[in-house]
């Protein structure tokens, strides 16, 4: 099939519905009926989208679930997820639950600091003599800062100061500011004082300032977790618990030391992390990349959990920049997000930030498990066998049963999910 001609004209102006016309109408629709719900026919659902994106033509519902059984800081969680794919949500209830038997899981998080970057070129003072300056007049910045920042400072945030630092290889002056977005990610917030500060370093430097905005290495939103777990607990498959504990430690000195391997380890982590982002709106790309650049911290990419043995106990920890939020941008906008919040019972930032941290944890866990016991595949090919059964066209009850019967033959495939389909319709005729 011919992809979409665009540009279409008038696309662009037109709203959702017209747009949804466009594509589905003569002459050349790319669009079918089955393509027009599948992206939603729900009016509140396309005035949603409507409003949260540009040239919107409909939404792509992912799945919504539920992790189940986590105890994180003694409190019961259920930790909403939106996920796309099969098997997260059973591995983090899977841990959560198994943590949570023994103990459950204890985090610690940092004020909710965010830092804004201004890169600035020096005009005609040596750079080391500008970054002198702009420290000494630093105290300045409150307050001119003081009426973009008075609703943050009236909710605890605001300012907490400023660095400056000559980048000799850059040949700029890089500010740092850093500001207490309290329960917002804080993006906007951090621009726009960005920006504002821009004429104040160029009168006071006579120099250029190339650009300003928020940075997402947010190292000031670190957000730590662990747990521990007796040998008893690890026992799995032919393995014993000291020595699925041993081969968990090695499992994880694999994704310490390779970063071919680390990228998968971190990848699994960020299952959680990422679909508990999207449930709740938080800006996933933003989270992803914090993660990612503190797994390289040190210059070369490593796994962003530990696993350690003490006194016949596994010992599993994380450590990881999470800038969730929990107003703001989308999160305080979209209404599943505030559902999957109420699923939470409102948590404050840092308490999603520290679940988030708990909840990657807990996935690591059971993917290092897995893998260094009876491998992924096994639990993989069970929950795949689902999407099997719905792509042979088995709906409602005759899901599950597919599903069942696809694990016991042990062939995941869709010709076998056919195949078994109608063995399945045929009992059915016949009883
Ligand atoms: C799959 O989405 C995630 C895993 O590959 C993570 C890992 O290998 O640690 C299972």
């Amino acid at each position: 099939m011919a992809p979409l001609p665009l540009p279409i004209p008038g696309f662009r102006k037109s709203s959702i519905r017209q747009r949804r016309n466009l594509v589905s109408t003569s002459p050349d629709p790319v669009w079918n009926a089955s393509d027009l719900s599948a992206t939603s026919a729900d009016p509140a659902i396309l005035d949603l989208a409507e409003v949260m994106v540009e040239n919107a033509l409909g939404v792509m519902p992912v799945p919504l679930g539920i992790a189940q059984g986590f105890l994180i800081d003694g409190v019961q969680r259920a930790i909403p997820l939106a996920t796309e794919e099969p098997s997260v949500i059973a591995a983090a209830s899977f841990a959560g639950s198994l943590i949570a038997r023994h103990g459950g899981i204890t985090t610690s998080t940092a004020e909710p600091l965010m830092t804004g970057q201004i890169y600035l070129e020096p005009g005609n003072l040596p750079g080391p003599e500008v970054t002198q300056v702009l420290l000494q007049q630093r105290e300045g910045v409150p307050v001119l800062l003081s009426s973009i920042l008075q609703p943050m400072a009236a909710r605890g945030g605001g300012y907490r100061g400023l660095e400056a630092e000559w980048l000799e290889d850059l040949g700029m002056v890089r500010v740092h500011f850093h500001l207490d977005v309290r329960d917002a990610m804080g993006a906007n917030l951090i621009n726009t004082c960005a920006e504002a500060l821009r004429p104040w370093l160029e009168e006071l430097s006579g120099g250029s300032v190339i650009m300003a905005i928020l940075t997402n290495q947010a190292l000031g939103r670190l957000t730590r977790a662990r747990f521990s777990l007796p040998f008893s607990a690890l026992k799995r498959g032919t393995f014993s618990g000291p020595q699925m504990a041993q081969r968990m430690v090695r499992g994880y000195d694999i994704a310490r030391l390779d970063p071919a391997r680390a990228v998968t380890h971190n990848k699994g982590i960020m299952n959680g992390i990422s679909s508990l982002a999207l449930a709740t709106a938080n800006d996933t790309r933003g989270i992803e990349a914090a993660a990612h650049a503190y797994a390289a911290r040190n210059g070369r990419y490593t796994s962003l959990t530990r696993y350690w043995i003490e006194e016949e106990r596994l010992y599993g920890a994380i450590e990881v920049p999470l800038p969730f939020a929990v107003v703001g941008g989308g999160v305080g906008f979209h209404p599943a997000a505030q559902a999957a919040l109420k699923v939470l019972g409102h948590p404050s930032a840092t308490e999603l930030s520290a679940i988030a941290a708990a909840l990657g944890l807990a996935q690591n866990y059971a993917a290092l498990a897995a893998l260094t016991g009876e491998g992924i595949q096994s639990g993989h090919m069970r929950l795949h066998g689902g999407r099997l059964a719905y792509s042979a066209g088995a709906r409602g009850d005759e899901i599950s049963r597919l599903q069942t019967l696809l694990s016991r033959d042990g062939t995941f495939n869709i010709p076998t999910a056919r195949r078994l389909l109608e063995e399945l319709r045929g009992e059915k005729e016949e009883s």
